[in-house]
């Protein structure tokens, strides 16, 4: 019998870690957005975005729509609204409901680059337009406003990545239009924690499947960012999932994204710290922006 070869050990070179960019995460998220948001941020801020979007008076771009919990309402309410997200799995989930809800004639949904908005510069997309990154109308008069609800700016990790965002908002947006923008205030002293349970409960009726969410939080404070790893486990009788994925934030205070949009040719109108219209400060638990194209 031939003695066997003994196999060499693989020496494999370790996968390289992927750089974290504030895009990643988002389509494992997508199954658990409206789960975790149902609990946490709920629609507090839609009566706040409807307001704004019904009085500007002409086509409205979210930015980062997601799976359309802002988009569906503003729809509803008469807005002829654009959403654009990246995330194909957060935007299936968006389609849906506009499809259900029958509002494909007045929402339509993007999959882009807020960095690259694929809009000619003061051009709205034709009303009909299916879901393309590439399509753009020209001559159209530009949006009424723009409006990045619930940190989506805070996917923006680096500064030119902001910047190039500011300059095509700027681009889209009629003279006069509005900016309107919310940072995640507490983000900047999110305390630190590992693995905590976080939410623990049931998606459907009693009885269908357990979600529990269990959450890792770290700064790194010298980058400004915030790292949010989770692990969401579906029980189902026997069976068990576990999703794990991390989602990275940029912690920007509200002085510094002034001065960012100051600079990208807007100008400041209201730094409010609640949705009634209340002033900001620091303390404030909601951190909203509105500016002014110049
Ligand atoms: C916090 S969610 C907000 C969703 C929705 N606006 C809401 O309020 O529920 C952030 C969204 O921004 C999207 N996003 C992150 N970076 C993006 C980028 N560079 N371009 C387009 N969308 C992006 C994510 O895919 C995600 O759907």
């Amino acid at each position: 019998m031939p003695t066997p070869t003994p196999r060499r050990p693989s020496v494999r070179p370790k996968a390289k870690a992927r750089r974290a960019e504030g895009w990643h995460g988002w389509d494992d998220y997508a199954p658990f957005y409206d789960w975790e948001n149902a609990r946490t941020l709920g629609r507090r801020d839609v009566p706040f975005w409807r307001n704004l979007a019904v009085h500007a008076g002409g086509s409205v771009l979210e930015l980062g729509c997601g799976t359309g919990r802002i988009s569906l309402p503003l729809g509803k309410a008469g807005v002829h609204l654009v959403g654009i997200d990246r995330s194909d799995a957060m935007l299936e989930r968006a389609r849906a409901r506009v499809r259900r809800a029958k509002l494909a004639g007045q929402v339509a949904l993007v999959r882009g680059d807020i960095r690259h908005l694929p809009f000619a510069d003061a051009a709205v997309p034709a009303r009909r337009s299916k879901d393309s990154t590439r399509r753009r109308t020209k001559g159209a008069s530009g949006f009424s406003m723009v409006m990045a609800p619930y940190g989506v700016l805070q996917s923006l990790l680096k500064e030119r990545d902001l910047a190039a965002t500011l300059e095509a908002v700027h681009g889209v947006l009629q003279p006069g239009g509005m900016f309107g923008l919310e940072l995640v205030a507490d983000l900047p002293s999110w305390e630190e924690y590992r693995k905590r349970v976080s939410l623990d409960g049931w998606r459907g009726r009693k009885g269908g499947t357990r979600v529990t969410l269990v959450e890792t939080v770290r700064q790194d404070r010298a980058r400004q960012r915030t790292i949010f790893d989770q692990t969401f486990t579906e029980t189902h009788g026997r069976e068990r999932r576990v999703h794990e994925f991390s989602l990275t934030f940029r912690t920007l205070s509200v002085p510094q994204m002034t001065r960012r949009l100051e600079k990208a040719g807007f100008e400041v109108t209201a730094l409010l710290g609640d949705y009634r219209g209340g002033p900001w400060d620091p303390r404030a638990e909601v951190w909203v922006v509105l500016a002014r194209k110049c």
